[in-house]
């Protein structure tokens, strides 16, 4: 199984991700996020390595279902969203390694944030990751063109790390080349866990220390609007004009 645990807070955990890791014996996981499920793991084997050591994880979690145990891989947010989901059934594919096999979704960070901003996603929207760990910085350069471009609200993943701010800066240009100043700008961390943070700003005053690994980014669409505080971007219902 493979299950995503929602962006944190235990209340966001799906009953089924919950029912996912009852059944378990062994439950496989970064160990930030093994530590938010905490109260979930008591008796069970845990299988946890540090970031970027993914393959190493997934492969140990496919060699303990081998054996027979019933194991859970978890992924913050939905496990099927920069998540662990494809590389497992990638690694099982690989090998056509058939074993009992089942993904449950969680709550994605871009739905969790913009729950906590409104309603920007209420419209189209593109959801582009800025790692370029494994992406090409160019084909990341390309995708931002083409959604703004194509006026999709953007919701943006793997903002920057520390060391990592060149993808950030490059889209950060062609925001500014493509889209008007006042764009609305929606910066959410660690949305639903300790250290929430949500601002709603433009994107002239967007810069690249307003967002780390633990931030989403939602940039407005033409339509997008802000009132009291919400980033709104209408579906097109009418609703008439008072009298
Ligand atoms: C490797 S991706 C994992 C995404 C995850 N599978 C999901 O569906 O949300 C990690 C990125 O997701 C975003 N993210 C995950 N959880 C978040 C949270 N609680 N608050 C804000 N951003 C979050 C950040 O952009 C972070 O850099």
């Amino acid at each position: 199984m493979v299950a995503g645990i929602g962006p944190g807070a235990a209340v966001h955990l799906t009953p089924a991700a919950r029912e996912a890791l009852a059944e378990a014996d062994v439950v496989a996981g970064y160990g930030l996020y093994l530590d938010l499920i905490r109260d979930q793991l008591a008796g069970k084997q845990l299988i946890a390595s540090g970031m970027r050591r993914e393959v190493e994880r997934v492969r140990a979690a496919v060699a303990a279902a081998e054996e027979g145990r019933r194991v859970c891989v978890v992924s913050s947010g939905d496990a099927g969203v920069y998540g662990l989901a494809g590389l497992v059934l990638e690694e099982l594919a690989q090998r056509d390694l058939v074993l009992p096999f089942r993904v449950v979704p969680g709550v994605t960070a871009s739905l969790a944030a913009s729950a906590l901003l409104g309603a920007p996603l209420a419209h189209d929207h593109a959801v582009i990751s800025l790692s370029d760990l494994l992406t090409p910085i160019e084909l990341i350069e390309r995708r931002v063109r083409a959604a703004a471009e194509a006026d999709f609200v953007l919701a943006l993943y793997n903002v920057r790390s520390r060391t990592r701010t060149a993808p950030f800066e490059a889209a950060l240009a062609i925001l500014r080349e493509t889209r008007p100043s006042d764009t609305p700008v929606g910066i959410v961390r660690n949305a639903f866990r300790e250290g929430q943070e949500r601002r709603v700003i433009t994107l002239r005053e967007l810069t690249l220390d307003d967002a780390d690994m633990l931030t989403l980014l939602v940039v407005g669409s033409s339509q997008t609007f802000v009132w009291r505080g919400y980033m709104i971007t209408p579906r097109g219902y009418c609703l008439g004009s008072e009298k």
